[in-house]
C-alpha cells in the first residue's frame, strides 16, 4: 500500500489574516479543516499511512486529527524546529516511512484542492520506471507557480521555480502539487538544512540525468494560497465541483452546519457555508461565501465572495464583496468594504465608517 507525506508547515502568509491564528491547512474550507479534504481523498485512493510534515503553529494539527483513525488512517506527525522548506520537509520524515528503496511515495502540497486520479499518477510512475513523476496542470497565467515542460511523452525537460523573465515562460504547464518519488529518491535529499525541492532537489535531479515523469491532466485543480482562491475553493466544494468524500452534508447552493442560525427570509447562494454555532439575519444575503463558526451577519448584510472570520461581526446593511475579516473583527453597520480589503482579527470598523460610493 502506497504510503503519503503532506507538506504542512507554510506560513501561509498570503492567506493572512486567516492564518494568524490557524495554520492554512487548518482553516475550515466546506465546513471542515481544508486538510480533511486531502487526507480523505487520499484514504479514498487506498492510503492509509500518512505523515505530516509539520512546522508553523504544528501543536493544532495532532488535537484535531489525532492518530487519523477517524478517517480510516494512521497519521504520524513531525515537527521542523525551524523550517527546513519543501524538501527539506521531506527528508525530514524519511525515518517514519515503512517502504522499500524502489517502493513509490506521495507527497501533497497541504493547500491543493484537485479531482487528482491519485491511482492513475501512481501508474504513471511504475509504468514509465520515473524516479519522481509530478502532476501538472496548465494555468492561464504560470507565473507564481513551478514551471514543468516536457517532451512529448511526459518526460520533465526543466523545472523553473517562480520565472521573473518573460524568456523563462516556455510553458503553461505547471507543477500542481503531488508527486511521486521513488523511495530512495528521498534519502538522497540533504538532511539537518532547508532545501526546497523546487528549487534545489528537481533541477538537481534533472541535471544528474534523472528521470522525471509528467502527468497533465486538465481535471479540477486551485491552489488555496490566497483569500480569493481559499473562499472560491471552498464554495467549489459545497456546489459539489470540487470533488471530496468529506463535506459534511449534502453538496448543493450551501452548507448550514448544525447549530449555526439561519432567519427563514435570509438567502444562502453560490456555494455558501455557514459554520457552527454563526449566525445569518434575516433579510442578509450570502453569496459564494464562507462564514466561519460562531461569527454573525446581521440584518440586511450583503457579503459576496468573502470570508468571515470565527467570531466576527458584520453589522445591519454592510456590503462586503471580495473582503476577508479576521477572527473576531467587528465591521460596523453601513460600511461598504470590497475587494482584498483585509479586516485584521479582533480589528473594530464603525459603523459607517468605509464607504466606496457617494451615496447614503
Ligand atoms: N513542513 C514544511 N516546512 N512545509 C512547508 C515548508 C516548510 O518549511 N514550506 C512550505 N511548506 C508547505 C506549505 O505548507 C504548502 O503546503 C507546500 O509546502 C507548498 O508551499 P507554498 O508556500 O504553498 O508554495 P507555493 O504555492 O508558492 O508553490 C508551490 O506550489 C505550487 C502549486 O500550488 C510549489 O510547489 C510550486 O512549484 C507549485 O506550482
Ligand atoms: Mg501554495
Amino acid at each position: 500500500m502506497t504510503e503519503a507525506i503532506l507538506l504542512v508547515g507554510g506560513k501561509g502568509t498570503r492567506l493572512r489574516p486567516l492564518t494568524v491564528h490557524t495554520p492554512k491547512p487548518m482553516v475550515p474550507a466546506a465546513g471542515v479543516p481544508f486538510l480533511t479534504h486531502q487526507l480523505a481523498r487520499a484514504r479514498a485512493a487506498g492510503v492509509e499511512h500518512i505523515v505530516l510534515a509539520t512546522s508553523y503553529l504544528a501543536e493544532v494539527f495532532e488535537p484535531y486529527f489525532g492518530d487519523g483513525s477517524a478517517l480510516g488512517l494512521h497519521l504520524e506527525y513531525v515537527t521542523e524546529e525551524e523550517p527546513l522548506g519543501t524538501g527539506g520537509a521531506i527528508r525530514n520524515v524519511a525515518a517514519r516511512l515503512h517502504s522499500g528503496p524502489d517502493d513509490p511515495v506521495l507527497i501533497f502540497n497541504g493547500d491543493i484542492l484537485t479531482g487528482l486520479d491519485i491511482e492513475a499518477l501512481v501508474d504513471t510512475h511504475e509504468s514509465t520506471g520515473a524516479d519522481v513523476s509530478l502532476h501538472l496542470t496548465k494555468v492561464t497565467d504560470p507565473r507564481a507557480y513551478g514551471l514543468v515542460p516536457t517532451d512529448p511523452t511526459g518526460r520533465v525537460l526543466a523545472f523553473l521555480e517562480k520565472p521573473q523573465t518573460p524568456e523563462e515562460i516556455v510553458t503553461d504547464q505547471i507543477n500542481a502539487g503531488a508527486y511521486v518519488f521513488r523511495r530512495s529518491v528521498i534519502d538522497t535529499i540533504p538532511a539537518g538544512r532547508p532545501v526546497s525541492v523546487e528549487r534545489e532537489t528537481f533541477p538537481g535531479l534533472l541535471a544528474a540525468g534523472a528521470h522525471l515523469q509528467g502527468m497533465v491532466d486538465s481535471t479540477y485543480w486551485l491552489d488555496l494560497g490566497t483569500p480569493a482562491a481559499f473562499v472560491r475553493g471552498s464554495a467549489d466544494l459545497v456546489l459539489g465541483r470540487a470533488p471530496s468524500p468529506a463535506v459534511p452534508g449534502r453538496c448543493g447552493d450551501r452548507l448550514v452546519l448544525p447549530t449555526a442560525r439561519v432567519a427563514p427570509d435570509a438567502k444562502l447562494t453560490g456555494g455558501t457555508v455557514v459554520g457552527e454555532g454563526a449566525s445569518v439575519a434575516q433579510g442578509a444575503r450570502v453569496f459564494g461565501s464562507t462564514i466561519l463558526p460562531g461569527a454573525v451577519i446581521e440584518p440586511g448584510a450583503v457579503i459576496t465572495d468573502s470570508l468571515i472570520g470565527s467570531h466576527a461581526r458584520v453589522g445591519e446593511r454592510s456590503v462586503l464583496t471580495g473582503t476577508v475579516v479576521g477572527d473576531g473583527a467587528i465591521v460596523g453597520a453601513d460600511n461598504e468594504l470590497r475587494d482584498g480589503v483585509r479586516v485584521w482579527c479582533d480589528a473594530r470598523i464603525p459603523a459607517g465608517a468605509v464607504r466606496f460610493s457617494s451615496d447614503q
